[in-house]
């Protein structure tokens, strides 16, 4: 249980007991993805527009739960081998098993980690996210990927840019548009930690069962609130330009480091990786 003195709580967290508003006659991804994980914090729209994706790509919601064993790999990899004690987890999603603060603080129970997430269910769960261990401490920024300097500002309460930060975009790039420019904004972030910080990052892939992600990228484009651009591996690959991969490079995410032949067969359609500024 966390002590007060640990949670620390960003002037945009809900203040005790107030719901933010939110719609739930339109899909919103945080809860479409919260239904593939098999979670109750979705509404008809959301399982509507997550079973139509499923009819597209009946691989989903393995793809999903693919990708929370590869954030939980990542995290475990981070705070251990490579002894990273702050995150900041751009993208956070409805908390669910193994959520970033409770993996790092696992290893390293002095982890500091900010989540960052601009949906308001999210928002709305933020308490879950803060009960951080006494010895580390968590926060919640309700801001849009987009808007970095925010982020970054806001982060600064928590976390120290003068040391190593593990920037985490896990599924999260795919609702920028090639005009928002993941790139750059990827660039902007980690210009701004030192040498020695990591990016992890995962991002559904166009060319790995290509077919059904195409059909399935124009179903949720269709349905859903945040829109999605699915990316080739080779572009996903570039995200990390002036980093250095660590082993094995960037792959489908379940060949990232498998710990068990189940976590080795899943099927998935994610490119993720994890690397380091030198
Ligand atoms: C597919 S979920 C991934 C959740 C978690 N990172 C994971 O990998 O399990 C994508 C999350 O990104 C959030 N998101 C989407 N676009 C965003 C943006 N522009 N700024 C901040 N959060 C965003 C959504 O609200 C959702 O919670």
């Amino acid at each position: 249980m966390a002590s007060e003195s640990a949670l620390s709580r960003s002037e945009t967290a809900p203040a005790s007991g107030e719901a933010p508003a939110f719609d739930t006659s339109v899909a919103h991804v945080a809860r479409v993805y919260n239904y593939w994980l098999g979670g109750k914090d979705n509404f008809a729209a959301d399982r509507a527009a997550a079973e139509q994706a499923m009819a597209a790509f009946p691989g989903i919601a393995l793809s999903a739960r693919a990708n929370r064993a590869f954030l939980r790999r990542a995290v475990t990899y981070l705070a251990g081998e490579a002894g990273i004690r702050q995150f900041l987890d751009i993208g956070t999603g409805i908390p669910s098993a193994n959520n970033t603060h409770e993996v790092a603080q696992a290893v390293a129970p002095d982890a500091r980690i900010v989540y960052v997430d601009n949906d308001p269910v999210v928002l709305a769960h933020a308490r879950a996210l803060l009960a951080s261990t006494p010895e580390g401490a968590t926060d919640y920024i309700n801001a849009d990927l987009r808007q970095t300097d925010q982020i970054l500002a806001g982060a600064a309460s928590t976390l120290d840019f003068t040391k190593p930060v593990a920037v985490m975009l896990m599924a999260i790039l795919q609702h920028l548009s090639d005009d928002d420019d993941p790139e750059k904004v990827v660039g902007k972030l980690m210009a701004v930690v030192p040498s020695g910080s990591f990016l992890a990052l995962s991002h559904p892939a166009n060319d790995i069962h290509a077919a059904e992600m195409a059909d399935m990228a124009k179903s949720l484009n269709r349905m859903m609130a945040e829109k999605v651009t699915f990316r080739s591996q080779s572009e996903v690959a570039r995200l990390f330009t002036g980093l250095e991969l660590i082993e094995p490079g960037m792959t489908n995410v379940p060949d990232w480091r498998p710990q068990t032949d189940e976590e080795a067969n899943s099927l998935a359609a994610l490119g993720g990786g994890v690397a380091r500024k030198p």
